[in-house]
């Protein structure tokens, strides 16, 4: 991995070993696609209450990197570690019950239920087994806390108004919104999110920007993967740049908006937000 931190610098693993491990580390991993490589010992880590940024060309290997992490996709090699522990052989559903959580670059809310449906879904089986989020099988009273806490997260990410509203029936933008709160509502430790301010207007991106920064105040951690870089730069305190599914730089906002590696593979000549 190429980081601009001096070479003597200790690395995030070695720093971790006498402090608090991160919430999430992946070491070195390596996704193939028969002859293609998607990810090509990718090594990054995300500790509680950050922001950090995951930015890089299309096809750079972000949204593998997300399978990775969340059990969908089983890397070649390499090691996906939770809060210390080794959790690259656990089922999706498992690491799900860890407190990680996701939302996709394609929208996948349930299109025929309401707002408030798809999110109290998640709050429900998140009480009940703590599980991952699917349609409803069974037709049964909802629970009474987690009806109050799907209201509370709905006023939380600006979508009270909208709770009885049809999820096919929002425009991208709010229904990216619903799916924030449906991953809320399973109560994540860590947060990943695809692309999410896609679809967004200006105001509303402000907004979503503003109710990242507040979660990871609450202690949650946040991996943010997002062409919006100036986005990505207002809000992350650290950025990691993939590119053909290397890192080829990480640091802070301003260390990597500088970095000529970056300007060249993504950035491009323009200045992207403040520095
Ligand atoms: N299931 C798959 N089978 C084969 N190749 C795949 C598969 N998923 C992704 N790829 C390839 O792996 C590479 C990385 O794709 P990925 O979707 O992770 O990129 P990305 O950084 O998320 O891009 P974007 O910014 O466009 O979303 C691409 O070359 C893509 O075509
Ligand atoms: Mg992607």
């Amino acid at each position: 991995m190429n980081d601009p931190v001096a070479p003597d610098s200790p690395s995030p693993a070695a720093v971790s070993s006498s402090a608090v491990p991160p919430l999430l580390e992946l070491s070195e991993v390596v996704v193939r696609f028969g002859g293609n490589v998607a990810v090509d010992g990718a090594s990054l880590t995300v500790d509680a209450g950050t922001i950090v940024g995951l930015i890089g060309p299309n096809g750079a290997g972000k949204t593998t990197t997300f399978n990775v992490i969340t059990g969908l996709e089983r890397p070649s090699s390499g090691r996906v570690r939770w809060a210390g522990d080794d959790i690259s052989g656990l089922a999706a559903h498992r690491r799900a019950r860890l407190g990680l959580a996701r939302t996709f670059q394609r929208l996948e809310l349930f299109g025929s239920l309401s707002v408030a449906e798809n999110v109290l879904f998640a709050a429900e089986l998140c009480r009940r087994q703590g599980g991952t989020v699917r349609p409803p099988v069974v037709d049964v009273a909802p629970d009474v806390d987690a009806v109050h806490e799907t209201a509370a997260l709905l006023e939380r990410v600006g979508l009270g108004d909208l709770a009885a509203t049809r999820a096919e029936e929002l425009p991208t933008g709010l229904a990216r919104l619903t799916e924030l709160a449906r991953a809320l509502a399973t109560r994540p430790r860590l947060l990943l999110l695809d692309e999410p301010a896609s679809g967004l207007d200006e105001r509303e991106t402000e907004r979503f920007a503003d109710l990242l920064v507040e979660l990871a105040a609450d202690g949650l951690g946040i991996l943010l993967v997002e062409h919006d870089v100036p986005l990505v730069m207002r809000i992350a305190s650290r950025v990691f740049v993939l590119d053909l599914g290397r890192i080829l730089a990480s640091g802070t906002p301003a260390e990597v908006q500088r970095d000529q590696r970056v300007i060249d593979a993504y950035l491009g000549a323009a200045p992207v937000g403040e520095v």
